[in-house]
């Protein structure tokens, strides 16, 4: 970042939004109790959360259970999952309510009520189970954002099969490893799904994935896209010819509060990604109360549109299980929102009358790029409050959010969490905080936060890591298969604590600001993606010697991925060919935004990649000290290159 940007940020940083009248008044949180009772007893007051958002078949015998870095919550108790999202609001008279108004992209709808999501769940868990799943199994799910994705999911938690979500945008490479990894025995997915006005083929992906996956048995394949598909004799079956023989009742089967929920897979700083692993009760009760107390929700009126995609653990907690948990009517999208036009998340707003927002800052500067003039056609007036998640929102995005969006009336939460910690953590109350813009603000009632020093001393003023004090009941309970990379990565580097990997500032009201990750994870429009993931994906490329990656800012999508590639003799460096062999290995989010071809890369005299110096190159930065160096001159050429780049997309 630029002096001149700091100066900026440091002007924005006075900007304070106090909650309005009124909002306030028909808020369900207006003043600090939450925050007062929490404090006097945070497991204590996740008991009376779960209680009051829960409906349990059976009452835990201790709240919680802390074994240092292993966590329980609600021990001794029994839920299902499903019947907390579904049945118990068609047993409360609900059953007409809108879950879903689908919209998919060609611009079919669907509406889809409680009852019919529970009728379909039912039914669905029913094929599960003829298909020979059995509770503890894993089931792996690569769909489009269409209803049957939360239906699976439901389904699976109905008899207690965990799934693991694979991202639509992964490879079949990505897919193969993460059923190879959860040993998972049926696959659920879709012929294709429409994206940007055409179909991606993800059923022709998942052949691909399943030539080398001995442990699916199964293949249920949701007919979306209508594109031609081979369906494998005996392997493969339609979702519409199974659930039309399907059993329609299907009871929901009380689960121990620490049942195995799903597997959701993220990268970390090494090459595999981790199986990260939620369980039921706390994972519901952060899930529901988060999003009942965070986006302010009044169920019986507010129609709740999150952007993300189900295959993030943003759709799965605050598109599935919150939402649903707390019987909101929410807008389910299937596609991009540059397609037919780019006003299409703003006709979507108005069409519904969607009062509650939620997307991410990547989302809101391309909207920003695309001009004030999109958002204007329509009638936004039914906003009442907007979410933000994924990275650090800068205060021009925000401004840019809260003005055109917003019509400078709707609060902004701006919501920092992760895929480990299952549920927000920091941010806002709406009608309680009062805002800055680029501030995530302060930890939630019940989390601990601090910001420590590299030896892990408090720090109260200033920059800092950002650390979790008390176990929490949505954090993670592992990595799949390896409990040593879980006390290794998240318990190790602060004892007693737990690390994000993020790095935040507290500024002189104490307020918190996430500055991004320290480690050598880029977050690219939102999503974790490691550099030693793309390294090993451009290395295991016949060409290539050796690469660098690096996450360099990016005006759009926060970061962008930059790579230096030395190659072996005899090659040519083929830039398209190296991204399009990363799409192939990882999935094409993962795609390099640029590959420079350089002859060395910058290493100290032991031998490690100084990424800190390419990111500076990357970025455009002067490169003060080089001493260190084996070989200066790589940098100068380096720096050249980078200067003479095309700036921008
Ligand atoms: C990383 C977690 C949580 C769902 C989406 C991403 C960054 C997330 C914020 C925010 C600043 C944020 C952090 C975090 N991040 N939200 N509001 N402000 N940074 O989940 O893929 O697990 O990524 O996203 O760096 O560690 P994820």
């Amino acid at each position: 970042m630029t002096d001149a940007h700091a100066i900026d940020s440091l002007g924005w940083e006075r900007r304070t939004f106090v909650p309005s009248d009124a909002f306030r008044s028909n808020a369900l949180v207006s003043d600090h109790s939450l925050y007062e009772e929490a404090s006097q007893d945070f497991t204590a007051f996740w008991a009376k959360q779960a209680s009051e958002l829960v409906s349990w078949s059976k009452d835990w015998h201790t709240a919680s259970e802390w074994n240092l870095p292993f966590a329980k919550w609600f021990v001794g108790g029994e839920l299902n999952v499903s019947y907390n999202c579904l049945d118990r609001h068609v047993l409360a008279g609900k059953g007409d309510k809108v879950a879903f108004h689908f919209e998919g992209e060609p611009g079919d709808t669907r509406t889809v009520t409680y009852a019919q999501l529970l009728d379909e769940t039912q039914r669905f868990a029913n094929v599960l189970k003829g298909l020979g799943v059995v509770k503890g199994d894993r089931v792996n799910i690569y769909m489009p954002m269409i209803p049957e994705a939360a239906i699976a999911m439901l389904a699976c938690a109905r008899i207690g099969a965990a799934h693991s979500v694979v991202f639509g945008g992964f490879s079949a490479i990505s897919l193969t490893d993460r059923i190879n990894d959860a040993e998972a025995k049926v696959l659920i997915t879709a012929d294709g799904g429409w994206r940007r006005g055409e179909i991606f083929p993800l059923k022709h992906t998942a052949d691909e994935a399943l030539l080398g996956t001995p442990t699916i048995t199964d293949v249920v394949v949701v007919r979306r896209g209508g594109n031609e598909v081979t369906m494998q004799d005996g392997r493969d079956h339609w979702y519409h010819e199974l659930m039309a023989q399907a059993d329609p009742v299907c009871p929901a089967e009380p689960m121990d509060s620490e049942q195995l929920l799903f597997l959701l897979y993220t990268s970390g700083t090494t090459g595999r990604p981790k199986g990260i692993m939620h369980t039921s009760g706390g994972y519901l009760t952060q899930a529901a109360f988060t999003h009942k107390y965070v986006f302010d929700l009044h169920a019986d009126t507010d129609v709740y549109w999150c952007t993300a995609d189900v295959g993030w653990i943003t759709g799965h907690t605050y598109i599935v299980y919150g939402p649903l948990a707390n019987g909101a009517t929410q807008v389910m999208y299937e596609g991009v929102p540059n397609f037919p036009g780019n006003d299409r998340m703003w006709q979507i707003v108005e069409k519904y009358g969607v009062t509650l927002f939620y997307t991410a800052p990547t989302a809101i500067r391309t909207f920003m790029k695309w001009g004030d003039h999109e958002p204007a056609k329509h009638d936004l007036s039914s906003l009442r409050l907007l979410g933000s998640v994924g990275e650090p929102i800068n205060p021009e995005a925000w401004m840019w959010y809260h003005e055109h969006i917003g019509g400078s009336t709707c609060p902004i939460v701006d919501t920092w969490w992760q895929t480990e910690t299952g549920a927000i953590m920091i941010s806002p109350l709406p009608g309680v905080t009062t805002t800055k813009p680029g501030s995530a603000t302060f930890g939630l009632p019940g989390i601990g936060t601090e910001l420590v020093d590299e030896s892990g001393e408090h720090v109260e003023r200033g920059g800092g890591y950002l650390t979790l004090t008390q176990p929490w009941p949505a954090m993670l309970r592992g990595i799949w298969g390896d409990p040593d990379r879980y006390r290794e990565t998240y318990w190790s580097r602060f004892s007693g604590r737990y690390f994000a990997g993020d790095g935040a500032k507290l500024d002189d009201d104490g307020y918190l600001w996430l500055l991004g990750r320290v480690d050598d994870v880029m977050n690219v429009s939102g999503h974790r993606i490691s550099t030693t993931e793309v390294e090993s994906a451009l290395v295991s490329h016949p060409s290539v010697a050796e690469a660098a990656v690096v996450g360099a800012l990016d005006a759009t999508t926060g970061q962008a991925i930059i790579a230096y590639v030395t190659l072996r003799g005899g090659f040519e460096g083929d830039e398209q060919a190296l991204r399009n062999h990363v799409a192939v290995e990882i999935g094409s989010i993962a795609k390099p935004k640029a590959i420079y071809f350089t002859p060395d890369l910058p290493k100290t005299r032991s031998g490690k990649i100084m990424r800190r110096l390419l990111r500076d190159v990357a970025e455009g930065r002067n490169l003060g000290d080089t001493s260190t160096l084996a070989d200066a001159s790589v940098v100068n050429e380096l720096q050249r290159r980078a200067a003479e780049a095309p700036a921008e997309d």
